[in-house]
């Protein structure tokens, strides 16, 4: 069980229609840049560790096209990191779009624009309409863990300031006297986001955080306790992390009430294009229900009023997970609404660290 902190950050909205694949009080312009700098100047400012965004390259149809307007990832952490001080930006990035070699050189140019608070998710791809779209076979689930676990092994090695040239040969990738400099000032944190069997195998050897889905919180036991057997294995320690997302009100019934107005505007057309996807040779959806899955697009949903969520981040944390990537429904007023209502209550539980707050005299 983990007593370090709950670290915080935010699941930011660089695509259009996070965090649910529904119709209901979409907030058109929030995966505008200005937005997203203005959130993550604020994330900043509550004392936030993360930033962390979504890779997309088409969205999923229907009458949202959920996430279908989307920032490129790399560019966006660049500019973020620039206009913030202290927060930790990850990007995000498809393993079979870019080269590793290409990608060092990203990494390292990020990590050198930002006093080495750069930092990777790696996703492996699951997308038929993103990548067919691009003449780029899909591989099968399992295989697409072993090319991503090559992938991490040849950045780790070219980043390494104590690794000879880089020699490597697999079925993905062929590199002779592979360097990449500069080098970034210390090794970037890389997550991986995926909690199958295949996704914490590749997790357990290569990488610093899991960033899990779970259907409910008496479900994250048991995947924390797995990915930490699992990186046990290889002597190594992997941190794991999901995305919550709050909908609190003044009770629990507008609470739910809002809930049940996002589902009943679900886009069943796109959240079926998403869940063909996603789930095929995975096992990680299986016990999410449609509406679930329309409600958060694979997050949990925390419904109540503050002190119910507040409590539901506690059973968060002592169910042994390290961080959670929020999203909400309206990023701007509701990251300050949680810095009001929320923040306060898990700070007097003592079980988050926002030293880096900027407290402002009222
Ligand atoms: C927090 C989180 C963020 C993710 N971000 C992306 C993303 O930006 N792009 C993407 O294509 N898939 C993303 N995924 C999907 C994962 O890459 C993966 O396909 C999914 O978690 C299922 O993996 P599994 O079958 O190995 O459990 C994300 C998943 C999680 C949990």
């Amino acid at each position: 069980m983990s007593q370090s902190k709950l670290e915080l950050g935010v699941f930011m909205p660089n695509c259009s229609n996070m965090p649910s694949i529904s119709t209901h009080a979409v907030v058109a312009d929030q995966w505008h840049y200005a937005t997203n700098e203005r959130i993550a100047l604020l994330a900043e400012q509550l004392g936030f560790q993360y930033l962390f965004p979504v890779s997309r390259w088409r969205g999923f149809g229907g009458e949202s096209n959920f996430l279908g307007t989307s920032l490129e990832t790399n560019t966006w952490a660049a500019a973020l990191l620039r206009a913030t001080q202290r927060i930790q930006v990850f990007s995000t990035v498809h393993v079979p779009l870019f080269h590793p070699v290409v990608m060092a050189k990203i990494g390292a140019t990020l990590a050198h624009m930002s006093g080495d608070r750069w930092g990777l998710n790696v996703v492996s791809g699951w997308s038929e309409r993103e990548f067919g779209m691009m003449g780029i076979p899909l591989a099968e689930h399992g295989r697409r863990y072993e090319r991503t676990g090559a992938f991490v092994d040849i950045l780790r090695k070219l980043w390494d300031p104590t690794a000879p040239p880089l020699n490597h040969q697999s079925d993905w990738y062929s590199i002779t006297e592979g360097v990449s400099l500069p080098r970034p000032g210390r090794m970037p944190q890389i997550a991986n986001a995926g909690v199958s069997a295949d996704a914490r195998a590749m997790t357990a050897r290569y990488c610093d955080w899991c960033f899990m889905t779970g259907a409910s919180i008496d479900a994250l036991p048991a995947l924390v306790s797995a990915v930490h057997s699992d990186a046990a294995v290889h002597q190594r320690q992997v941190r794991t992390a999901i995305f919550p997302f709050p909908i609190w009100r003044a009770s629990t019934a507008e609470a739910e009430d809002e809930l049940a107005r996002i589902i009943e505007h679900k886009d069943s057309e796109a959240t079926a294009n998403w869940l063909r996807d996603i789930g095929a040779g995975s096992g990680s959806f299986d016990t999410f229900t449609e509406n679930m899955l329309a409600a958060s697009g694979g997050g949990l949903s925390l419904v109540g009023t503050a002190e119910s969520v507040a409590e539901q981040l506690q059973a968060i944390h002592s169910a042994g997970v390290d961080a959670v990537m929020l999203t909400f429904q309206d990023y701007e007023r509701d990251l300050q609404r949680f810095g009001d209502d929320i923040l306060p209550l898990l700070q007097r539980m003592q079980i988050v660290d926002t030293q880096g707050a900027q407290h402002h005299a009222s």
